[in-house]
């Protein structure tokens, strides 16, 4: 029998540096995707998958963050006034439960390992889900959901992967593959942002984890390691070397909303699997890519 997973941590305290300035004075996790912002995505995944406390490792100018997951009063009762029963409702279905969110700051951005290291207290002693919420999951299940059956078979420690092709790999934190079965195959090493020539294989770590409480253990030691901060994937390493971990090819598709190309991506995929939007998006977006194929033939 393993520990189940209670508790989900995401940490959204970066500086969102690629999407400046739309980052300037607003967090990365509340750019919009059709109509819910980004980390709206990543809480749904998770309370799909059965997660009951959602932890936010946050920083400057994100305590939207925690408002958006809060009553907003004046909105609700002028909504209500107005008969706009629709959209209360969709407010309610999007927020957690009362005293099922927790706050902590990061302080500075001292890298992702460490804003993981910031959520120890509040996650005690048991395993838990790491989401990044710039990572943006598409699938008939969730990516968290998928992770659980292998967690379920194996134990220990859980990571998604995702192939890319290989001239990609030295983008992304990469995973070598050991014995296989039908929930997903052990994990014999981890090497972030290698040379194509050096990397283990191209099946890369795209955001979803499931980790043992030993990490934290691991990430107190505050070591730097690519770029001078603390990363994740170096804690791992460690954990290991005592612990398994398993990787599971999640399956579906992810949006690096991190990134713009990604992002506006993330826009268009979101928007055709929606039925109320669809019919009249895909009608624009024919039209923009006839004007923009014309304009790139005349120029060529
Ligand atoms: P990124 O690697 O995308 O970094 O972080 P970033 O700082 O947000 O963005 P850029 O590279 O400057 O554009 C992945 C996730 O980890 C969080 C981010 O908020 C994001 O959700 N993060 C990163 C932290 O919480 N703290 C950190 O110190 C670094």
């Amino acid at each position: 029998m393993v520990n189940r997973i209670r508790k989900a941590v995401f940490p959204v305290a970066g500086l969102g540096t690629r999407f400046l300035p739309a980052t300037k004075a607003m967090p990365k996790e509340m750019l919009t995707v059709v109509d819910r912002p980004i980390i709206q995505y990543a809480v749904d995944e998770a309370r799909e998958a059965g997660i009951e406390h959602f932890v936010f490792v946050t920083g400057r100018n994100k305590s939207v963050i925690a408002d958006h997951f809060d009553i907003q009063v004046e909105l609700e009762m002028t909504l209500g006034e107005r008969g706009k029963t629709k959209e209360l409702e969709l407010l309610h279905r999007d927020l957690p439960e009362p005293g099922t969110t927790s706050f902590t700051r990061q302080q500075s951005p001292l890298g992702l390992g460490h804003a993981v290291w910031c959520a120890r207290d509040i996650v005690g002693r048991e395993p838990f889900a790491l989401l990044l919420p710039d990572m943006l999951m598409q699938a008939p299940t969730g990516c968290l959901s998928q992770m659980l059956r292998a967690y379920e078979r194996h134990g220990g420690n859980v990571i998604a992967v995702e192939e890319v092709p290989h001239d990609q790999v030295g983008s992304y934190g990469i995973v070598a593959k050991g014995e296989e079965d039908e929930t997903g195959f052990r994990i014999t090493g981890m090497v972030e942002k290698p040379k194509p020539a050096d990397a283990p294989s191209n099946l890369i770590i795209s955001g979803r984890y499931i980790l043992q409480p030993e990490i934290f253990d691991i990430l107190s030691r505050h070591e730097t390691g690519a770029g001078g901060e603390i990363q994740v994937t170096d804690a791992m390493l460690r954990l290991m070397e005592t612990q398994r971990f398993t990787g599971v090819r999640f399956d579906g598709k992810t949006y690096d909303c991190g990134a713009k190309v990604g992002f506006l991506a993330a826009n268009v995929a979101y928007a055709l699997a929606r039925p109320d939007i669809a019919p009249g998006f895909r009608a624009e977006l024919r039209d923009i890519l006839d004007r923009y194929d014309m304009a790139l033939a005349d120029s060529e």
